[in-house]
């Protein structure tokens, strides 16, 4: 039987991107070299009380994707492997930092694949410039007035100013 080649993949980028940061950038423009189609996705409701809302969050990735042509931004409420289902898409990709993602993304990855035995996890090492990165920590260094330039594309880093100015 002919197997699909990765070339007609599509793959699905899931995150709650509160906000957008260099090291999920790394991950997606990667991604986009390998599959035919990536489809960035943000998801609506989390647990977790976002920052930026899912329009703002959303805005961010287009703006900072729009020079990838086989990228496309989207968001889900529902299950992913549902999401997945419903847009065609194969390949789930995550990006891993550090040994302490590996548990939680083990866990996510073996319930995904046990609810459907067709979608695929695949996991790309981080870049190492990016392995300490994550939003929750730019979010905390912007909230006392640090600099993320380093960390985050220019449009989120004005964002986070105008959130946490005292004026
Ligand atoms: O950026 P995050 O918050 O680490 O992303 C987590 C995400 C969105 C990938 C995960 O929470 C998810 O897939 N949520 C959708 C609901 C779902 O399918 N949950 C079961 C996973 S086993």
């Amino acid at each position: 039987m002919n197997k699909p080649s990765h070339e007609h993949t599509i793959a699905v980028c899931p995150g709650s991107f509160d906000p957008v940061t260099y090291g999920h950038l790394d991950i997606i423009q990667r991604a986009s070299q390998v599959f035919e189609k990536v489809i960035v996705a943000v998801l609506v409701n989390s647990s977790k009380t976002p920052l930026f809302s899912l329009q703002e969050r959303q805005k961010f990735l287009e703006q900072v994707t729009g020079h990838i042509p086989n990228v496309e931004v989207d968001s889900f409420d529902d299950l992913l492997i549902n999401y997945m289902k419903e847009r065609k898409a194969q390949v789930i990709v995550k990006g891993l930092r550090a040994v302490s993602d590996f548990e939680y993304e083990l866990q996510m990855a073996a319930l995904n694949r046990k609810m459907s035995t067709d979608i695929e996890t695949f996991f790309m090492m981080s870049s190492s410039q990016y392995s300490y990165l994550s939003s929750s920590i730019v979010k905390q260094i912007a909230q006392f007035h640090g600099p993320v330039g380093d960390f985050v594309p220019e449009v989120v880093e004005q964002a986070l100013r105008d959130k946490y100015s005292t004026r």
